[in-house]
């Protein structure tokens, strides 16, 4: 028997946004992908959240669906993404209320909830200069007043580091550098001081050095606008240096959230220990690194039980391989939830 645990109440009265038992299925003609099998977690006010696991596990499509991006072909099948925009507003309201095109979707996205995508290029329209597309957001949210808006643009542009604010905004993506454009990624992102930015894996594509600099350069603005991040990533090194709070995420669940510092020290889910252990560390000269046995299995098929029990070490058959755990408290001061058998 299998059962769905209802997610549990955990979260301050100042969450920013907080996602429930988020269902969202994609209808293909090789089967139905079920992405996201109830995801919960909260992003407390100010705060930097990650979002961390292997590739295909949903990390993508659960900012996309903050943002209700989700492609067609992807049904969202039940929970609530609710969002409070302001520490004072009473209720919070559920993002999948509206509709994808509403006015009030219009409204939220870009201007209270902004993304930095995967992919920057695929995301900067190659047609426009990079101050047309920043001056475009702020004049649909912000300003009629072009020449203001121009101001802003340039504003936003050196603020994020660009070494001439005037002439990058006068050219096109494919003028700068990966590094440049991803500082104009997150530029355009910002220019609406948006109250949640989802940041979907900003620094992958980049080398160590100026993936350095754009860490940096995102907790120097995050400390200085108070914005709360969604940190998409799936290096624990990156976890460590951007984030307050971690959750964990494993086909389509999360299977963990903690704070940063309990998610290192004291992980208790077999996964994300698995996840630390296959991480390289200074003075660990001795012995191979660990690699979590076997492969994320495949997206079209479901796993009965705890979907990491094929891998898992400790799986007690009986019951990891037929029973969905339950999302369990660990500590409740510090946020922190597991869904394991072996932690319940
Ligand atoms: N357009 C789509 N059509 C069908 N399946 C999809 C589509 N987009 C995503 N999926 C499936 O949804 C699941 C979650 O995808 P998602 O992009 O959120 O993964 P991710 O955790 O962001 O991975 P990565 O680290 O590789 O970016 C995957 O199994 C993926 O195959
Ligand atoms: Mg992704």
């Amino acid at each position: 028997m299998t059962t769905e645990s209802p997610s549990i109440n955990l979260t301050s009265h100042d969450d920013v946004v907080r996602v429930e038992d988020l269902k969202v299925s994609f209808y293909t003609q090789l089967g139905v992908v079920r992405a996201l099998n109830g995801v919960s977690f909260n992003i407390p006010r100010g705060r930097v959240l990650g979002i961390v696991g292997e590739s295909g596990c949903g990390k993508s499509i659960t900012g996309l669906s903050i943002m209700q991006l989700v492609v067609a072909a992807g049904r969202t099948e039940g929970g609530r993404i609710l969002f409070r925009e302001d520490a004072g507003q009473e209720p919070p309201v559920n993002i999948l209320d509206y509709g994808k095109n509403s006015p009030e979707m219009r409204k939220i996205r870009g201007n209270n909830i902004s993304m930095i995508f995967q992919e920057p290029m695929s995301s900067l329209n190659p047609c426009y200069t990079v101050g047309n597309q920043i001056e475009e957001a702020i004049l649909l949210h912000q300003t009629s007043d072009k020449t203001e808006a121009h101001k802003r643009a340039v504003d936003v542009l050196t603020k994020v580091g660009m070494p001439n604010p005037s002439r990058i905004a006068a050219s096109y993506p494919h003028e700068l550098s990966g590094g440049m454009r991803q500082r104009a990624m997150i530029a355009m992102a910002l220019s609406c001081n948006p109250t949640l930015l989802i940041a979907d894996e900003p620094t992958t594509a980049l080398d160590v050095t100026t993936e350095a600099q754009i860490l940096d350069l995102m907790r120097g603005l995050q400390s200085e606008i108070g914005t709360s991040i969604m940190f998409i990533t799936h290096n624990m090194g990156v976890v460590a240096q951007m984030c307050d709070e971690v959750a964990v995420m494993y086909m389509g669940r999360v299977v963990e959230r903690a704070t940063v510092d309990d998610i290192f020290y004291e992980p208790r889910h077999p996964y994300t220990i698995s996840l630390l252990q296959s991480i390289p560390r200074l003075g660990r000269t001795k012995g191979r690194l660990a690699s979590i046995e076997g492969s994320v299995p495949d997206p079209y098929s479901t796993t009965p039980g705890c979907s990491f029990h094929p891998r898992c070490p400790v799986a007690i058959k009986g019951l990891c391989d037929t029973i969905i755990p339950e999302e369990t408290i660990v500590d409740a001061a510090k946020g922190h939830t597991v869904r394991c058998h072996l932690n319940s």
